[in-house]
Order: C-alpha cells, then structure tokens, then sequence
C-alpha cells in the first residue's frame, strides 16, 4: 500500500462499485444558501455559487438540501426537486460544473418536523407527534402509513428528476435531525408499529427509501448516504450508529458521508479510548464503502489529518465559503487561510448573493 498516496487530499479516487473516477479527495458538503425561487427552482445566484467551487476544483460538488416533498421545506429560498419544473435549471447546473473536472451530487432530503408551516403551508409530519413551535396546532403530525409510502416515493421521483437532470449521483440525508433522523432517533420516534421500535423498524424508513431508489436509477449513478453518528436530543447514540452502518454496507452504497462538526474531537467508546468518530466507525467495520467525513477542517494538514484518520474523502463547508478555491489551494502543503469574520464584500466576490450573505450574519462570527 502507498502510505503517502492515500493520506493526500489532492490524490484521485475510484469509486470501487462503480468505477467512477473523482480527480481528487475534496468534496464540498452540502450548505443550504438560501438563494432559489420560492417555486423550488434553483436559481442563477445558486448554480453561479456551485459553479465557482467546481471551477475551483472540488472533486464532489454537493448542492444544499434539496426538499423531495413540498411539504418537507424547511428553508426559505431552498431548491426542490419536488416536481418535474425544476429540471430545466438543474440541468443547467449539471451542465455547467460538468465544464470543470467535479462530479455533482444532489442531496435529498425532507425537514419532517423542521418544516414549519408559516413556509409548506401544512402541518409538519415526524415519525411521532411531538410538541412542534413550527406547527399552527402547537404539534406536528404523526406520519400515516400513506404518508410514509408516499414520501419514499417522493425520494424515488427526485432521485428519477436528478438522473434527468444530468447529476452524477444523491446523497441521502439521513443527518442533523431531520425526517430521516427523526425516524432513526429513540426519542423522537416513539412508534409501536413496524416503522418504529427497535433499530430494525427505526432505520426502515431510511432503508425502503434506499430501496426505492436503487430499484430506478442507473447502476452507475453515484449512491450515498449522509448521517450524524451522535443526536442526543433526539436519541441517536454511537452504538446504534454503528448497528446501523452494519445494515448500510450490506446496500451496495457508493458511500457513507459521516457529519462529524469536529472530526478532530476525541471520545470514549466501548474498547475505543482517545478516538475521532472517523477512527471508531472505521475501526468498528470492514468492507465499507467510501467515508467521506465532515467538520472543522480548515488547512491543508487539516484535510492530511483527516485521511491519516482513514477517510476516504474529506468534507468541507465553511472554509469553502470565503475560499471557492480552496480545494486547489490545499496542493500547497502550508496552506492555511485566514479564518472569521469575513468582509461582506470578500464574500461577495466569492459569488454569494446578498442573500446568502444576509443569512451567513445568523453563523455567530461569521460575517464583518
Ligand atoms: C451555511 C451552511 C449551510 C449548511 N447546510 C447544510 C445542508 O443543507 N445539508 C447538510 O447536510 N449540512 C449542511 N450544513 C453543514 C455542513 O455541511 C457541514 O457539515 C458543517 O458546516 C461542518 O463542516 P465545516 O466545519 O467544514 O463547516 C451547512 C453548513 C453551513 C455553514
């Protein structure tokens, strides 16, 4: 094994599965700006933000959440891929970071009980009815049967909208404590039929959707899931997470992307002492697909750091914001750019709207 090669951010991976190529191990996570048309369709300012990055030389290009139902918004200004209206656009987008060397992956996505309803107009629906600030009635909506059918087809006719749409793949996002989350959690999924339970119910949501998908798409279209290995309040803890990337491997996944904040901040666990979630996950399974893993990476030894820990790919969002170039600039092995608070004007010449930037002053620090 090439020790050296395979610690290097800017060397070039093969998705093994597929045997698709990524000119190297960067991948811009997904940042939800803000910046699309209230009727879902992404809009110039948006592509143009993605579009920087891709010619800025990121191996992945990930959009922001992208809702598949109407009722699962949670953004004001969030692109969807709820209806066949938003392909124009989408391939547009496609096709102009296919102009540079990066892949593009859409993230799909529902909000469940983050979708207020002052934005989809409806009541939110989770796993379970809890008390929800976001809902007229003062509670979300527990999902039907039918509800639940229909939005795993809601993510089938995305994932259906994104091949059209010319996107190289989907990630899944199973993290941060929406819908998919909802379900898998302990405490927000207090169901007592099949959906709900023990593991095995709590992750067949997010399993049938899996299924779903992989029954409509291309055996060539990059396939991956994105999950948050610890939600306290909601009940996702490290043992179950690892449980159930043990069912996600068996999926025939491209791969899992881990969303760690701090991929640098050690923990305890079981035989594991003084480890990053990376190295626990690794270390817990073989035969995983690709890890992509996101949080606090900022330098160049950063990104090195990570791949020591044995991601595959390594994530970034905020560093990307201010620096589109950022995925070039890491080749120099001192790279290490300035940190927040941003000009609003540096941000701009980044290619954020005055919206993004309007809604980055909510990230404490961030903006001037
Ligand atoms: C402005 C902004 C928007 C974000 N939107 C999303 C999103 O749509 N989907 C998602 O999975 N994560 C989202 N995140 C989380 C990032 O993908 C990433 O996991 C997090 O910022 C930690 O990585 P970083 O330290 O490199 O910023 C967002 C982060 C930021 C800063």
């Amino acid at each position: 094994m090439n020790y050296a090669k395979i610690t290097d951010p800017c060397s070039p991976y093969t998705f093994s599965r597929i045997e698709k190529k990524i000119q190297n191990r960067t991948v811009l996570a997904a940042m939800t700006n803000m910046q699309s048309h209230k009727n879902g369709v992404i809009s110039k300012s948006e592509i143009d933000w993605l579009v920087e990055r891709a010619k800025g030389g990121f191996g992945i290009i990930t959009t922001a959440a992208t809702n598949v139902s109407i009722e699962g918004k949670a953004w004001n200004g969030e692109f969807g891929t709820y209806n066949d209206m938003h392909i124009p656009n989408l391939t547009n987008l496609t096709e102009k970071i296919h102009q540079f060397k990066s892949l593009v992956i859409a993230q799909l996505f529902h909000g469940g009980i983050k979708s207020p309803q002052n934005i989809t107009g409806m009541i939110p629906i989770s796993a379970s009815a809890f008390n929800c600030e976001n809902s007229e009635t003062g509670k979300c909506r527990q999902a039907s049967i039918n509800d639940i059918q229909r939005i795993i087809k809601d993510f089938q006719n995305a994932a259906i909208r994104c091949v059209e749409s010319g996107f190289d793949g989907i990630e899944i996002h199973g993290a941060h404590g929406y819908l998919i989350s909802q379900f898998l959690g302990t405490k927000s999924n207090i169901r007592t039929d099949e959906w709900g339970g023990d593991l095995e119910n709590r992750s067949r949501f997010l399993i049938q959707i899996i299924k779903s998908i992989k029954k409509v798409v291309p055996e060539n279209f990059i396939f991956g899931i994105r999950i948050s290995p610890i939600i306290e309040n909601i009940g996702i803890n490290l043992n179950d997470t690892i449980n159930l990337i043990g069912i996600l491997k068996k999926l025939n996944l491209d791969f899992i992307h881990l969303s760690c904040w701090d991929v640098f901040s050690k923990m305890d666990f079981k035989k594991y002492k003084n480890k990053t979630l990376t190295e626990i996950i690794l270390k817990s399974h073989t035969n995983l697909p690709a890890i992509i893993s996101t949080g606090n990476v900022w330098s160049s030894l950063d990104a090195q750091r990570l791949m020591i820990q044995g991601a595959d790919l390594v994530g970034v969002a905020r560093v990307a914001i201010p620096y589109p170039f950022w995925a070039s600039d890491i080749s120099n092995q001192n790279y290490n750019p300035k940190k927040p608070p941003f000009s609003e004007d540096l941000l701009y010449k980044a290619k954020l709207s005055r919206k993004f930037i309007e809604y980055m002053k909510n990230w404490e620090g961030f903006v001037k």
